[in-house]
């Protein structure tokens, strides 16, 4: 249940918010993790996992274009365990498990892509990512995190709502979909209480 500080991680050329203010909180399983702000170094890897988690995945540009609006993006690496290997891991002995995008607005924050790689899934990352994305949003004095999910998207869908999110509306024909075609987007919110509050955990 041991978690490395992501200051650890940093780079010189990472934005302060990254290093300030990700928790160290504990991890879903015994891997060591921790979170790496994301740079155009990761778009490579990153763009390897979003073609095998989405029918219709974002492209390296979606993310440098958010890079590059200083928007906050995480990377959660994990200590390979023994036999991982065929996973991806990376020379510096971590895995990429998962990754967030997130757009701050006035007193809400936007969550733009949350995304575990296929192989890590169902064990507690997308919401151990949500835990740091609410920590991360609490100390921005947001009161709210919004996200949209395709309509079809059962388990984001699933995720969601079991960590609190509500349903407030629908986006018609939000995303592509097949040839031509288009899909409706599911738009939920959560309300954010305030540190030591009852409701969502911190
Ligand atoms: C949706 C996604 C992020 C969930 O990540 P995950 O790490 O597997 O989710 P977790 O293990 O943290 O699951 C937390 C809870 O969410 C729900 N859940 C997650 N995946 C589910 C699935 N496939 N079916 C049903 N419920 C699911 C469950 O309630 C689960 O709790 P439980 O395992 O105790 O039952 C992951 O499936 C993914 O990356 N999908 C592709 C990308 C995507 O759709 N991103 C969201 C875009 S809106």
């Amino acid at each position: 249940m041991t978690t490395t500080a992501v200051s650890t991680f940093a780079s010189p050329a990472v934005p302060a918010w990254a290093v300030q203010h990700w928790p160290e909180a504990a991890s879903a399983s015994q891997r060591r993790v921790s979170f790496e702000p994301m740079t155009t170094a990761h778009l490579d890897a990153v763009a390897e996992v979003e073609k095998t988690a989405y029918t219709h995945p974002w492209s390296p540009r979606h993310f440098s274009d958010s890079l590059q609006s200083g928007y906050p993006a995480v990377l959660l690496l994990g200590e390979a365990l023994p036999g991982e290997a065929e996973h991806g891991v990376r020379p510096d002995g971590r895995v990429l498990l998962g990754y967030l995008v997130a757009m701050p607005g006035v007193e809400e924050v936007h969550l733009l892509n949350i995304t575990v790689a296929p192989a890590h899934q169902r064990q507690g990352w997308a919401r151990f990512m949500l835990d740091a994305l609410v920590h991360w949003s609490r100390g921005q004095q947001a009161q709210w995190l919004w996200l949209e999910a395709r309509q079809s998207n059962a388990p984001a869908r699933a995720l969601y709502e079991r960590y609190g999110f509500k349903q407030v509306g629908l986006r018609r024909g939000y995303y592509p979909a097949g040839q031509f075609q288009r899909e409706d987007a599911v738009v939920m919110s959560l309300p954010l209480a305030p540190v030591g509050a009852s409701g969502v955990k911190a």
